[in-house]
């Protein structure tokens, strides 16, 4: 009974509220101050002006760094934000089909804020890749994406000791680190070893060089070659432990899957394993089995499309082959960008399955990582 009391004495005076509700809204308005509310905040217009989405970016330097890597500088249209070790996407139109490749970038963060400049080094391998080593020019117009990865430093996740391994142009990324480093926009300390065939086979090894100092230190192992100055072999785990500047570090890798396969066991060796060891995904290529030629059925925002997919290339591949304009960033299952529906179908996936659960579970697919398997029908995003 005291209960019910209760809750009318308070239902009475929720009543006497709800009375008030108009009068004090209409007080608290007359006091309000007369000034308009700003159009924008400073906090969302310097978002913009760091994220500022895909741009136009006028290709404006290339310089050869080996016989098969040039570094592609762009001249953007806004300053750039980014974590050195991250990549961009660079988009230009061939033969009528809009193709992209994610790249990592190679110049420094400050260079992208201050200059508006940002250079991608690219080796000639696969499609997009030898078209640009073949055919841009100084002068060229393209789209670059934002900045994408999280193959950077971070304090919470990474110790303050990095040894960075790099194998090829996987240079790249760790080229962006030491510079960032050396200008203070990244705050760890890198131990870069690089490993190559031959003194010909390195970019930026005079640069590199020149950015060494106490929170940066630069290791050249060849294999094919014995030359002064530099180790010979490969990267094992006796010239990790050589050169760390701690036994505490997280070990970063950038290069070929063989190298990652290889220099992953040495690290083990050493406890060096789990989230202590990470490795940049390599964009998928082409499977090894005999094509076949497969129906692909594709609705991209509302407009559907009847393309032919062949067995040995991913969906997207087959897509953008088509002329179809689809999103990508990673082109390696782990961002999610491409991700689609699965009407029908069956298809393989190239390597770990990086879907998320609920993406699996409700018939979701990454077409940049999935081979056709049989006439599929797919629901795609805008690109
Ligand atoms: S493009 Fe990143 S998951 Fe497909």
């Amino acid at each position: 009974m005291d209960y019910r009391f209760k809750k009318q004495i308070f239902g009475f005076m929720d009543l006497l509220r709800f009375k008030k509700l108009v009068p004090n809204r209409r007080r608290h308005l007359e006091e309000g101050s007369p000034t308009h509310l700003p159009e924008s905040y400073r906090v969302n217009d310097t978002a913009a002006v760091l994220h500022p989405g895909p741009q136009k970016a006028v290709l404006s330097e290339i310089i050869r760094q080996t016989a098969d890597t040039k570094t592609y500088t762009f001249d953007l249209t806004s300053p750039m934000f980014f974590r050195a070790g991250q990549y961009v996407t660079v988009r230009a139109e061939i033969d009528g089909a809009i193709v992209q490749r994610p790249y990592a970038v190679s110049s420094s963060p400050l260079t992208a804020l201050r200059e508006k400049k940002l250079s991608v080094t690219v080796k000639k391998a696969g499609y997009f890749s030898g078209w640009l080593f073949e055919n841009a020019k100084e002068g060229d117009e393209f789209t670059v994406g934002d900045p994408s990865g999280d193959f950077y430093h971070d304090g919470i996740r990474d110790s303050f000791h990095v040894v960075g391994i790099a194998g090829g142009s996987g240079i790249t990324p760790f080229y962006s680190m030491a510079q960032a480093v050396k200008e203070g926009s990244e705050d760890f300390d890198l131990t870069l070893i690089y490993g190559a065939r031959t003194l010909k086979d390195i970019a930026f090894a005079d640069k590199l060089k020149a950015l060494t100092g106490d929170k940066f230190r630069f290791v050249c192992v060849l294999s094919d070659e014995k030359q002064e100055g530099f180790e010979h072999g490969f990267i094992t785990a006796d010239i990790i432990k050589k050169y760390a500047a701690s036994d505490d570090f997280t070990a970063m890798m950038c290069g070929p899957e063989a190298m990652y396969k290889f220099v992953g066991k040495e690290l083990e060796s050493l406890g060096i394993t789990g989230k202590r060891v990470r490795k940049e995904a390599n964009c998928i290529g082409n499977r090894d089995v005999k094509p076949v030629e497969y129906n692909l059925k594709v609705s991209i925002g509302g407009e559907n499309f009847e393309i032919k997919a062949r067995s040995d290339e991913t969906i997207l591949t087959a897509m953008e082959r088509a002329g179809l304009k689809v999103p990508s960033k990673c082109r390696a299952g782990g961002c999610g960008y491409c991700h689609s529906k699965l009407v029908s179908g069956k298809y393989t996936i190239s390597g770990i399955d990086k879907r998320r659960l609920a993406d699996s579970k409700f018939s979701y697919i990454h077409p940049c990582c999935s081979y056709p398997d049989s006439d599929m029908e797919l629901i795609v995003p805008n690109g």
